[in-house]
């Protein structure tokens, strides 16, 4: 048996070894050692006197697929330590459109505008294989969907989910690779790994499969959503309008006060100079005084 097949058997908790040596009909050394050498390759395999199995919210198939709505997922990937899940989706021939890449960690993250994205054990990172024809409002489509989905916080524009208090918990990225668009979201759950990060855990109980399951059924009501009720569902929970801004386009820094979105999804900013629309850039908010 090689050792995915292994991941697949696993219960959620700890299962006793004689039960386990009788599912699976591996020999108990050996059954040992797969489940060490999954440990090593970043899975949340526990390993107990008693017996094995995988942490609870285990991203696992056999935990994870029985809780898809939709189409989207269905075509899963489950690795342990990756480069970055958008790479190996986009590497991953032959996958159909909502093909999902999940991955338990991330030595080379990508966060949007060129940063890294800090992947520590314990968060969530995954990649959604989308084949829409361009939509300026998929960034927007994408972001009401998380926020939907973790049920928490506030979106900062495009589509940052923040916490109550300002905190960063997710952020997604989109990279258009021909005709296929690579949807890439991180959700900070259980480890906040940078200062201004927070943590979905503290503020409800986060079981990861079902919050990845969440997610795709979301995103995929809020793809087929009408432009006005995405602009609108956007707008009641954005944490972005009617505060001074500083928005960073490339090399230029704009300020001025975040007055609306814009039919194509872009940020109205008030300036000294009348209003100008902001289609992609980093924005950050200017404390008065
Ligand atoms: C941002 O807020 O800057 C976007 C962060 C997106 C991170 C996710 S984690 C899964 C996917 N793989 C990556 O390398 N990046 C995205």
């Amino acid at each position: 048996m090689n050792p995915e097949a292994l991941l697949c058997l696993l219960p959620e908790g700890v299962e006793p070894w004689e039960d386990l040596v009788r599912r699976t009909g591996l020999p108990l050394p050996t059954l040992q050692e797969v489940v060490s050498y999954l440990q090593k390759q970043g899975f949340p395999v526990l390993k107990e006197e008693k017996g094995a199995g995988i942490a609870p919210g285990s991203l696992a198939p056999q935990h994870f697929l029985p809780r898809l709505r939709g189409k989207f997922g269905r075509h899963y990937r489950y690795l342990g330590v990756v480069s970055s899940t958008q790479d190996v989706l986009r590497e991953w021939a032959g996958a159909a459109p909502g093909a999902v890449v999940a991955a338990e960690q991330q030595t080379c993250g990508r966060g949007r505008l060129g940063r890294r994205w800090e992947s520590p054990p314990g968060n969530l990172y995954f990649s959604v294989l989308l084949t829409t024809e361009v939509d300026s409002l998929l960034p927007l489509r994408a972001g009401v969907a998380l926020r939907e989905a973790a049920c928490v916080g506030k979106l900062k524009w495009p589509n940052d989910l923040l916490a109550p208090d300002g905190r960063k918990l997710a952020g997604i990225l989109i990279e258009r690779c021909g005709e296929r668009v690579l949807l890439g979201v991180g959700i900070n759950v259980e480890v906040a790994p940078f200062p201004t990060a927070a943590a979905l855990s503290e503020f409800r109980e986060v079981h990861r499969a079902q919050l990845l399951a969440d997610f795709l059924w979301a995103l995929e009501e809020w793809l087929a959503e009408k432009p006005e009720l995405v602009l609108t569902t956007w707008k009641e929970a954005n944490a972005t309008l009617g505060k001074p801004l500083r928005v960073r386009v490339g090399e230029k820094v704009v300020e001025g006060v975040g007055v609306d979105i814009g039919p194509r999804g872009e940020l109205l900013l008030r300036t000294s100079d009348g209003v100008c629309a902001v289609h992609a850039g980093e924005i950050e908010t200017v404390n008065p005084g």
